[in-house]
């Protein structure tokens, strides 16, 4: 159905735990596109700073991390069912970087203008061939401005706080629902408080509040939203 449409570039900013990855994987599967988490790829770095003692009395020491960011290779590997793993200089890190230590630091990471810098370049390379989804909190602002399809999620923090607690459990995780929310309340307030690239809604993005909209009929609406796109590349002068 997509096959004979020119190749886009979508970019799905908002909050954490909005469900931000599963729309775009279910969009990626059906478009057969890219699919780019570029939340993971900020938290292998935090990984690696924890792995690397860089905290130290819970700060960053990023003058320690500057002089070797650049052997901080981070990157994806798919598995035979196609699934994405993130890697972190090679190695499979998927499941360490969405633990809670991780999920605490990696807003204080992803404020510095170094680490940014340095995963935005990537971020955009990635795309040089269009035919990409990527998530994040700065897509549509920064890293893909002319990207043809803008869409910026939201919901109720205790909506999605209840959501990401469910997912934690289930993959067999100990933490508290207060855990949870806390890290969610401070992670909107830093993304959104922080100097370079701050979480923003894109001007032209579609903002999609899913705090009471079901998984499936969120779908429809952003399949709706791309359609309409490729019409109007189709026929520019509708
Ligand atoms: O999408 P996520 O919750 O896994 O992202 C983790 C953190 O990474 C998030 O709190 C802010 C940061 N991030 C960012 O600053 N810019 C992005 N494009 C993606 C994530």
């Amino acid at each position: 159905m997509y096959k004979n449409q020119p190749k886009i570039i979508i970019a799905i900013d908002g909050y954490s735990s909005c469900g931000k990855s599963t729309l775009a994987k279910e969009l990626a599967r059906q478009l057969k596109y890219i699919y780019i988490d570029t939340g993971a790829m900020y938290r292998a770095v935090t990984l690696y700073c924890i792995q690397n003692d860089l905290f130290k009395q819970n700060v960053l020491k990023i003058a320690e991390l500057e002089p070797i960011l650049e052997h901080v290779a981070v990157g994806f590997e798919l598995d035979l069912q196609g699934k994405a793993h993130t890697l972190l200089n090679g190695i499979n890190v998927e499941e360490q970087i969405r633990n809670m230590e991780v999920s605490s630091r990696v807003s204080e990471v992803s404020s510095h203008a170094i680490v940014r810098r340095k995963l935005v370049a990537l971020q955009q390379k990635m795309g040089e061939q269009k035919g990409i989804i990527l998530d994040g909190r700065d897509i549509g602002t920064v890293v893909f401005p002319e990207a043809e399809v803008k869409l910026f999620l939201t919901a109720d923090p205790e909506v999605r706080a209840q959501r990401r607690y469910k997912e934690l459990i289930e993959n067999g995780q100990t933490v508290s629902f207060d855990e949870v929310y806390q890290n969610i309340v401070q992670r909107d307030f830093q993304d959104e408080n922080r100097a370079e690239s701050p979480l923003k809604k894109a001007s032209d993005a579609h903002v999609l509040d899913n705090t009471y909209l079901e998984k499936h009929d969120q779908l429809n609406v952003a399949l709706e939203i791309i359609k309409n796109t490729f019409k109007s590349i189709s026929n520019p002068n509708k």
